[in-house]
Parts: C-alpha cells; sequence; structure tokens
C-alpha cells in the first residue's frame, strides 16, 4: 500500500494523506541553519548544533505522534484548522505534502479556504522562510484569521527538557512591529537571540503559551484561536511562544500571500545592546528585509533549486530502470547531504541531544557526499582528524559547534582510526587534491603537538598494528562497527552504558571485522604513502597488510563463512561453534570487500553462506540465530529483542557491503538482488509494513524473529545512504573514482540493459555510455574514450578537456 506517489519530474515525493504509517519528514537548510519537517508540519529548527542552539522545541516521547511543529491555524467561523492538518486533526477537504530538494510543500482545503505553504532555508541565510498563500475558492466572501505558532526552546536541548526549576524563570522576548525576538539568556553570555516575523502589518501577537492556548489545553484547542484574538502579551518566563495574528478577508477567487521569517541573528560582543535592556536589532532587520516580498522569496527559491540542480548533475544516470533513476539521481544522493549535515545527531529517531558527529558515522558519510561538493568533504576531513588522539585512537564523537571531542563517550572504538583513511582516501580519489595530506592537524584540538594529515593516517594504521590479540587479530576495544558488540564490557546493571562500561580494552577480545577494514584501508594507506613517493611506507604497510590476511586466513576462517570476533575469553563469536549467533553479516562483506578469499574460494563460499542463513526478502539480516537470552561476554548486542537492530535485525548499512562484496567475485544478478531489497523505491508499495518514508533509508528493518518483520526505524540518519550510493554508482552501475582517474567496470544483472552515466569529476564532465550487448554480468571489453581505444578501465584524467564522451562495452 502506497501512501503517495513520486514526482520525478518536481523531484519531490507527494503525499496524500496526512496519516501516513509515523510522520515522513524532510530537511529544510544545507549549511548552517536547518530545520527538521513533517508532512503534518511538525518538526524543530536548531542553529549549527541541535543540542546547543536549538531555536524551536519539539517532544520526542508525547502521547500523541509528532505533536510539535511550526504551526499554521485558521479561523474560519466556528471552525479552526491547520494546512498540515495537524495539530487541530480537523478533517480537510483535501491535502497535500510535498517534500522536495530542501523545501516542502504542503495545500490543505477547508470549507472553500485553500491555504498553501511553501518553506525552505534559502542558501546562505540563517532563516526559515514560509510563504502561504490563502485562497477563496467558494463563491461567497470570507472573513478568517490566520494565526502563526512557533514554541521557543531555550537553547540548550538538553537543560530545555531537564532543568525547570531554572528555565521556567528564565524566558524573555520582545516585540516591534511584526517581528517577535525570543532573547531568552541574551542578557548573561549569549550573543544571539531568535526571530519570527511576518511581512504584513498584524493584528495581534502571543508570545505566552499559556495566554495562547489554555495552561491545560493542548495545542489541538488553543483558547485564543477558539476566540479568534491574541491578547498581545509579553512573555516573562515560563514557555515563550510567537504567535501572528493576520485578520484575512477574501472575496471569491482572491488570494492573498504571506511571508513569515524564522531567523537566527548572533551579534558582536560590543554591539549587543541598542540601549540597556534591548537588544540590537539591526542585524535582524536586515536579514528580514532581505525577504520582505514574494519575489523575494520566489527568487531564494528560485537560487536554492538551481543549487541542487546543479549538485545532483554531478551523478546523473539514465537506465531503463526507473527506481535506479530515481534513487541514484534524486533521494540517495539527496540523503547523503543530508546525514553528511546531521551525522546522527537530529532526526526523528535521534533527538539531537545524545550524539553529535560520529567520528566513524562522519567519515563513511564522506564517501557518499564527496562528488557532491568536495571543498566542504575537505573541511571535515580535518575537523575530524583534529579530533583524533596522538596515539591513533579517536574521540568516537564530537560536538558540531565546538568541534571539540566529547569526553562522556570517550575513545576505544578500534575501528574508528581506520575510517579516517577510508575518508580521506575518497576525498583524494575524487579530487586528486594531494595538498590535504600536508596539512597541519592538530591531536584533540591541541595545535602545539600538530602534524600532517598524512601522519595521522599513519598514526590510525599503527593503532590496529600495534593493538592486535592473540590471534594477530585486532583488539576490539569497546566496540568496532557494531556499537553493540561489547566483548570487554561485562554490564550486569540496567543504567551502565554499554559503549563506555567496563574497561576500554581488554588483554585478548578481537575483531575479524577489523582486520578486514585493515586489509582495504591499509591497502588505501598504501597508496597514499605511494602518491606521495614513500615507496618505503608503502611497503612497511603492505607487508602488514599481508600478515593481516594470513591471520584472517587462519583464525578468521570458520569454513563456511568468516569468523566475526574472539570474546574476552578468546571464545569465538560468530562461528559454527557458538550456539547463537554463528554468522554475522559483517566480516562476509569487509574481508570480501577487502579481496580476502576472492581468490582461494572462501568469498563465494561466505556469500553463499550469507544469502543461505542471513537473507530475507526484506533484507539481509546483521546475524543468526538471533540472541535469545542475555549474553554478558557479548553486551548490547544480546539486550535486544530477537529481530531487532543489531540482534538480527536486518541492519541496512550493511547490506550494500554484501552487494558490493557480490561485485567483487562478479555476481551482478545477486549484487542487484541485494540492493533491491532494501531500495525504498522499490519498496514503496509495501509502505503499509515498511512504514517509514518510501523515499530515504532507514537504519533498520526489522528481522525474520521479529514480530513485525519487515518494519523499519530509524530513518534518514545511517550510513546506509553513503553506502548504497558507493555500491549503485561505483559497484554496481561501475563508475568508480580511482588515483589515476575514473575507472569504468559495472557488475549488473544480466537484464539490466544498457545505460548512460554523466559524472563530475575533478571538474570535467564524463558522457559515458554503457553497452551490454551480450547480457554479460561483469567484464569491459573495450573502452573508447573520445573515440580512441584505451587499455583497461581508467579514464586517463586530461584535466584540459571540458567534457569526455566515452562508450564502455561489456564483454
Ligand atoms: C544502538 C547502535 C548505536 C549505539 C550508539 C545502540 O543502542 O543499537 O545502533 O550505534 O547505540 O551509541
Ligand atoms: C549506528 C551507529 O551510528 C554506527 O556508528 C554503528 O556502526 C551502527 N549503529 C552499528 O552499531
Amino acid at each position: 500500500m502506497k501512501y503517495g506517489f513520486f514526482d520525478d519530474n518536481n523531484k519531490e515525493y507527494v503525499i496524500t494523506t496526512p496519516k501516513t504509517p509515523l510522520p515522513w519528514i524532510n530537511y529544510l537548510g544545507c549549511t548552517d541553519f536547518f530545520s527538521l519537517i513533517s508532512n503534518t508540519c511538525g518538526g524543530y529548527t536548531f542553529y549549527k548544533d541541535a543540542k546547543l542552539l536549538r531555536m524551536t522545541r519539539y517532544r520526542y516521547n508525547d502521547t500523541t505522534l509528532d505533536t510539535n511543529g511550526k504551526y499554521f491555524y485558521i479561523k474560519d467561523g466556528d471552525t479552526i484548522w491547520n494546512p498540515g492538518w495537524q495539530p487541530t486533526k480537523t478533517p480537510l477537504d483535501s491535502y497535500e505534502c510535498r517534500h522536495g530538494i530542501g523545501y516542502s510543500k504542503f495545500t490543505g482545503v477547508k470549507n472553500d479556504v485553500e491555504a498553501a505553504l511553501v518553506t525552505f532555508v534559502p542558501i546562505g541565510d540563517p532563516v526559515e522562510l514560509t510563504k502561504v498563500t490563502l485562497t477563496n475558492k467558494g463563491t461567497a466572501k470570507k472573513d478568517i484569521q490566520l494565526f502563526s505558532y512557533v514554541e521557543w526552546c531555550l537553547w540548550n536541548a538538553d537543560d530545555d527538557m531537564k532543568n525547570y526549576q531554572r528555565n521556567l524563570s528564565i524566558g524573555e522576548v520582545e516585540v516591534v512591529d511584526s517581528t517577535i525576538y525570543h532573547k531568552t539568556e541574551y542578557r548573561e553570555r549569549r550573543n544571539h537571540y531568535a526571530v519570527y516575523s511576518v511581512n504584513a502589518k498584524i493584528d495581534g501577537f502571543e508570545t505566552s503559551r499559556d495566554e495562547f492556548r489554555g495552561a491545560y489545553n493542548g495545542p489541538d484547542k488553543p483558547d485564543a484561536v477558539i476566540e479568534g484574538k491574541l491578547h498581545n502579551t509579553i512573555a516573562s518566563g515560563w514557555y515563550p511562544i510567537a504567535s501572528h495574528q493576520l485578520n484575512v478577508s477574501l472575496a471569491p477567487g482572491e488570494s492573498k500571500t504571506f511571508v513569515f521569517a524564522l531567523g537566527y541573528v548572533e551579534n558582536a560582543e560590543d554591539d549587543k545592546w541598542e540601549k540597556p535592556g534591548i537588544i540590537n536589532k539591526k542585524k535582524a532587520n536586515e536579514l528580514l528585509a532581505k525577504y520582505q516580498t514574494e519575489a523575494d522569496f520566489d527568487e531564494a527559491f528560485e537560487k536554492l533549486n538551481a543549487y541542487w540542480n546543479d549538485l545532483l548533475s554531478k551523478f546523473h544516470i539514465e537506465s531503463k530502470d526507473e527506481h535506479v533513476n530515481r534513487m541514484v539521481n534524486i533521494w540517495n544522493q539527496y540523503q547523503c547531504m543530508v546525514t553528511f549535515n546531521m551525522s546522527r545527531s537530529a532526526s526523528y529517531y535521534e533527538t539531537g541531544i545524545g550524539r553529535g558527529m560520529g567520528f566513524r558515522d562522519s567519515c563513511q558519510d564522506l564517501l557518499g557526499f564527496v562528488h557532491l561538493i568536495p571543498d566542504r568533504a575537505r573541511e571535515r576531513i580535518i575537523d575530524i582528524a583534529s579530533t583524533q588522539f596522538q596515539d591513533g585512537s579517536a574521540y568516537h564523537q564530537y560536538q558540531p559547534l565546538t568541534k571539540k571531542g566529547n569526553s562522556d563517550i570517550g575513545s576505544g572504538f578500534n575501528d574508528d582510526p581506520l575510517w579516517l583513511i577510508a575518508g580521506t582516501s575518497a576525498y583524494i580519489r575524487e579530487t586528486g587534491d594531494t595538498s590535504i595530506l600536508k596539512e597541519m592537524v592538530p591531536y584533540d584540538n591541541d595545535m602545539s603537538v600538530a602534524t600532517t594529515l598524512m601522519e595521522h593516517l599513519k598514526r590510525s594504521f599503527d593503532y590496529i598494528v600495534n593493538h592486535k590479540g592473540p590471534h594477530d587479530l585486532p583488539l576490539i576495544g569497546r566496540a568496532d562497527w557494531n556499537d553493540c558488540l561489547n566483548l570487554n564490557c561485562f554490564s550486569e546493571h540496567p543504567g551502565e552504558s554499554f559503549q563506555c562500561f567496563g574497561p576500554s580494552e581488554g588483554p585478548v577480545a578481537e575483531s575479524v571485522f577489523i582486520a578486514g577494514m585493515f586489509v582495504k584501508y591499509g591497502r588505501e594507506y598504501a597508496d597514499l604513502c605511494k602518491l606521495m613517493g614513500d615507496n618505503a611506507e608503502a611497503d612497511r604497510a603492505l607487508a602488514e597488510v599481508d600478515k593481516m590476511i594470513k591471520a584472517i586466513e587462519k583464525d578468521g576462517w570458520d569454513g563456511e563463512w568468516f569468523v566475526r570476533a574472539y570474546d574476552a575469553y578468546s571464545h569465538k563469536v560468530g562461528s559454527k561453534e557458538c550456539d547463537e549467533g554463528q554468522i554475522y553479516i559483517e566480516p562476509q562483506g569487509m574481508c570480501v570487500m577487502a579481496g580476502v578469499g576472492v581468490d582461494d574460494g572462501n568469498a563465494v563460499k561466505a556469500l553463499d553462506s550469507v544469502k543461505e542463513k542471513l537473507d530475507t526478502k526484506y533484507g539481509v539480516m546483521i546475524l543468526q540465530p538471533a540472541y535469545t537470552r542475555y549474553h554478558l561476554e557479548l553486551g548490547e548486542i544480546s539486550s535486544y529483542p530477537p529481530g531487532y537492530k543489531e540482534n538480527a535485525g536486518i541492519f541496512c548499512h550493511n547490506n550494500p557491503w554484501i552487494s558490493i562484496a557480490e561485485t567483487c567475485i562478479g555476481r551482478g544478478d545477486r549484487a542487484f538482488e541485494v540492493y533491491k531489497k532494501t531500495c525504498p523505491s522499490y519498496i514503496e508499495d509495501i509502505s503499509e509494513i515498511h512504514r517509514t518514508e518510501p523515499y530515504v533509508y532507514s537504519q533498520m528493518v526489522a528481522g525474520a524473529d521479529a514480530k513485525f518483520h519487515g518494519e523499519a526505524k530509524n530513518s534518514w540518519l545511517t550510513g546506509t545512504a553513503a553506502w548504497t550510493f558507493t555500491n549503485i554508482s561505483q559497484y554496481i552501475l561501475g563508475i568508480y573514482p580511482t588515483l589515476e582517474g575514473l575507472s569504468v567496470n559495472p557488475c549488473t544483472p544480466a537484464e539490466f540493459g544498457d545505460f548512460n552515466v554523466t559524472r563530475v569529476y575533478r571538474g570535467v564532465t564524463y558522457n559515458i555510455e554503457i553497452k551490454n550487448p551480450n547480457k554479460v554480468q561483469k567484464g569491459v571489453a573495450s573502452l573508447l574514450v573520445d573515440g580512441k581505444e584505451v587499455e583497461g578501465n581508467i579514464i586517463p584524467f586530461d584535466g584540459s578537456k571540458k567534457t569526455v564522451s566515452v562508450v564502455a562495452t561489456m564483454k
């Protein structure tokens, strides 16, 4: 069942009922200022950091789903309603939400009044704009009132939900003309405030939530809206809000349009006040002045669309598969931008106060983002590396505003260092910009101990070399990619964090997954060494990689698949010897992607085992059999009910690893089969089972052991976005950036047919035509570059050309 449809021409998903199984959201904002917005106008806004600079409130755990947002109420006689349906939930005569690329549109109709909203964050300004167009569709005159509504968050979203003894006394606002200024704490250490304004003369305002709603009412029955009159209260403490009232008369057929602006303003320390106690509004007024007319709004909207059209033109496919075209050209790349911006901080499943930027997460997000805006990727790599410790280990997370590592989670996740190599290598393969390797980058933000980025990568590599266990496999530390495999934790009491409890390091617990990563990214490190002319270091690295391959072959192979780990007793995890958790997905994907077992047949065996033991119709599960009891020596993984999350859920993030691994052994049919199972567009018509947004990936789909097999959770912020884009663009479609240039080596289903890709790479546009006359799954027989035959798969890079035509014919 569907709740809408894709409108590919407009790059939109059109939701045709407000009653989607879960709120279906979108993100507004490209750089610093962001909003989450659901299909019923729920959501919230923040500047740079969802924890520290939260502008509007949201309640994650409320009794009805998705109850706070930036709302517009309409009072038409005795009827009050919202164009996005929530919060009054007054049945609408018609409803539509269009989530587009960086904007959302809503159209609600009730009793002959149509309210159309368009909302987005313009490029370059910290402001969310909403155009509200009211139209009288009937034959009689309409006298209605429009009310805006936002509830301010007192900036620190964490404190905002906890520290009421203080918070209920600190709220402060000012109102001048049509602009409401939220200035809580501005008097002290803050130099920023928020504004909410409309480009018309208002008929009233409200800044006190109790006055607006009535203390005991929900947002669905606000007293002031029912009364049809705001009371112009200046809030003092309690719950500050911003609401404007506009009385609107509409002749039959007449439309009126208003532009609302919700902005963030920062003043210089010595320029904070207009007069004692009154904030300096100069910068706010300058910001608002830019968006005073409908024409200003439309122009900024056009700029946003042009910006995105340009970004999305960097990789474009035309094939006969509409799902692939749609996901690759629009939604998968869009989700990559969102995950790059948010890491795992703010979604409808991540509160924005728990996690900031994840070290491993952000490094992996780069893989799907770097082709879009390489400069921002560069900056991000430096930020991430700056949180590395001198021994090569890393803070697991850092806060985007301060860019400092989060001490409460600390370090000890032993896969983290290698992801820095992965991200940096992707950046250099994309851009050819080796200058980044010579940048001086601090450790733990301490510039006095800074070294080159190249030295950071060396320390990442050596961290693994220097932290091995009894099987010469890497020590796992607190956990590896699988945050829930806590082999040194031994937590026996609730309240202990699985990820932080116990020693960060044990002497014997080892990870075969990190071993596979070391082979893959150790080789990429060696390639970078060679590129920089350091052949001795490259040779040393490759010798270490060889040792690791031997260790995997000796103790990391279980007969039919790769072992997952060794626990603190040196017992195998993910082996046929185990009673539960006999096979895990991660080492099968990572080791084969690294090339381990490709020559001796073990890769085929491992992937066949994955298909036999882990596959379901909704995707490949992370492990089997599920843990049915808590295993003290394994940690959080065994704390989840069978079939959910890391305990045998379908963890979408590592499904592309399996798909990529399949391309490494040339099985395009199977690679694509795995791709399709979790691909949002392919499963749109089971939205009632899948439940999350059909245009983006979710982190997890419940596995076969779960009650709700096939149901997804944690949409949007997942490494699945970057890895899937990497899989489909670089491995299945086979356009892979190497250090020397683009390589063309598709691995598609036999029936996939010919296809064309446009790829902008290092400033050159490649128009690549791929022909598959013999319906093979892999192998390029000939590569013509601007009409000339080229040996091998790599298009020699020539920066003097603007465009290059390539014809690749498969065998
Ligand atoms: C989740 C993991 C996540 C971790 C983050 C766990 O509860 O299951 O998916 O990575 O928390 O700390
Ligand atoms: C989600 C986390 O963000 C990611 O870092 C981790 O690898 C996966 N969960 C698996 O545990």
